[in-house]
């Protein structure tokens, strides 16, 4: 095989995936089509045209547009298990995938409806792919403490498979200081957690994040260049960085890939993953991700492949399950390195 084929090959983890971002054009037209909800769109063709952006906060507007298309909370079974249907195609064996409760919560959804539907999309993503997958569940930035509370409330009854909570949105408008209350409570539930930050806001950003989160990992991160000290301490703590390139360029966070400051991050040696953030609305795969890297910052396979095994390293799941997905990439990898020729 080529070095193209190889990199598809290659296994990998999903770290930073927006379940809603996920929703396949067609799945979309046909909960419209099939609930009769008025909409401006009538074909997947339409739904594709308004997947592209001015900048990071259309981009959110787009994602909230969906999130009003979202009446049943049975929904979630499908967008789930076409998600990781899709992750599968990337080759991808595990997935940390991340639901925004308080989005729908207003709108009547139920979270616990909301959690069993996903379950049922992951069960039966798990026989069909063999992929294994846990949830995240993002606080949403914008919404009040006392809905983030109450989200936590929910989680303290869910089942086990939520591992982590996580903060999207927009923080240039809304910066994470304030959710240092339920962050705390979020470590003494035993939860891990991330957050959103240097996507759309400069490098203090991510410091108040670990500052006031005391965060396991960043999503996104671009910004952190800005401030050589914080990409040391980056470094020297090993707080991950969910990198997401391809979002990046769609929103509007970088020029072009070439620009994007992985490929400094990764040579300095801090712990880079890459990730596909809102694959549908950003019209990307992590083969697509990967591939990018490949192209536009020159990644080898070999150094593609540490990046995967980053992700193995710092993914939210106990050390034996590490080693065995860890013995099963160095497996695979081995195979794809006896095949490729040039
Ligand atoms: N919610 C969904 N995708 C997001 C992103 N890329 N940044 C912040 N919040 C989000
Ligand atoms: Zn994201």
């Amino acid at each position: 095989m080529d070095t193209l084929d190889a990199i598809r090959a290659l296994p990998k983890v999903e770290l930073h995936i927006h379940i809603l971002g996920s929703i396949r054009p067609e799945t979309l037209l046909s909960i419209i089509e099939n609930d009769g909800i008025k909409s401006p769109y009538s074909s997947e063709e339409e739904i594709i045209k308004r997947f592209e952006y001015t900048d990071f906060a259309n981009f959110l507007q787009g994602y909230m547009e969906i999130v009003e298309y979202i009446t049943d909370e049975r929904h979630f079974e499908q967008i789930t298990y076409e998600m990781l249907n899709n992750c599968a195609k990337s080759n991808v064996h595990y997935v940390e995938a991340s639901f925004s409760p308080s989005d729908h919560i207003p709108k009547g959804l139920d979270f616990d409806k909301m959690a069993d539907s996903i379950n049922r999309g992951i069960q039966r993503a798990k026989q069909d792919f063999r992929i294994e997958t846990n949830i995240r569940v993002d606080l949403v930035r914008n919404s009040s403490i006392e809905e983030a509370m109450g989200i936590l409330d929910n989680i303290e009854k869910s089942p086990d498979n939520i591992i982590s909570i996580d903060l999207g949105g927009n923080e240039a408008q809304d910066p994470p200081g304030p959710f240092a209350e339920p962050y705390k409570r979020a470590s003494t539930m035993g939860l891990h957690r991330v957050a959103h930050a240097g996507e759309a806001a400069g490098p203090d950003s991510i410091w108040e994040a670990i500052r006031s989160l005391d965060v396991e990992r960043i999503g996104h991160g671009v910004t952190a260049h800005q401030d050589p000290e914080l990409v040391e301490y980056l470094k020297r703590e090993r707080i991950a960085l969910e990198m997401c390139p391809v979002s990046n360029l769609r929103t509007g966070v970088v020029s072009s890939i070439k620009e994007h400051p992985i490929r400094e991050y990764f040579d300095k040696g801090l712990l880079v993953t890459v990730n596909s953030d809102d694959p549908s609305l950003f019209h990307t795969s992590m083969n697509n991700e990967y591939l990018q890297l490949h192209e536009h910052l020159n990644f080898s396979l070999s150094e593609l492949y540490q990046i995967s095994l980053n992700s193995v390293q710092t993914a939210f799941i106990d050390e034996g399950k590490k080693s065995k997905l860890h013995r099963k990439f160095s497996e695979e990898y081995n195979e794809i390195e006896s095949q490729v020729v040039g």
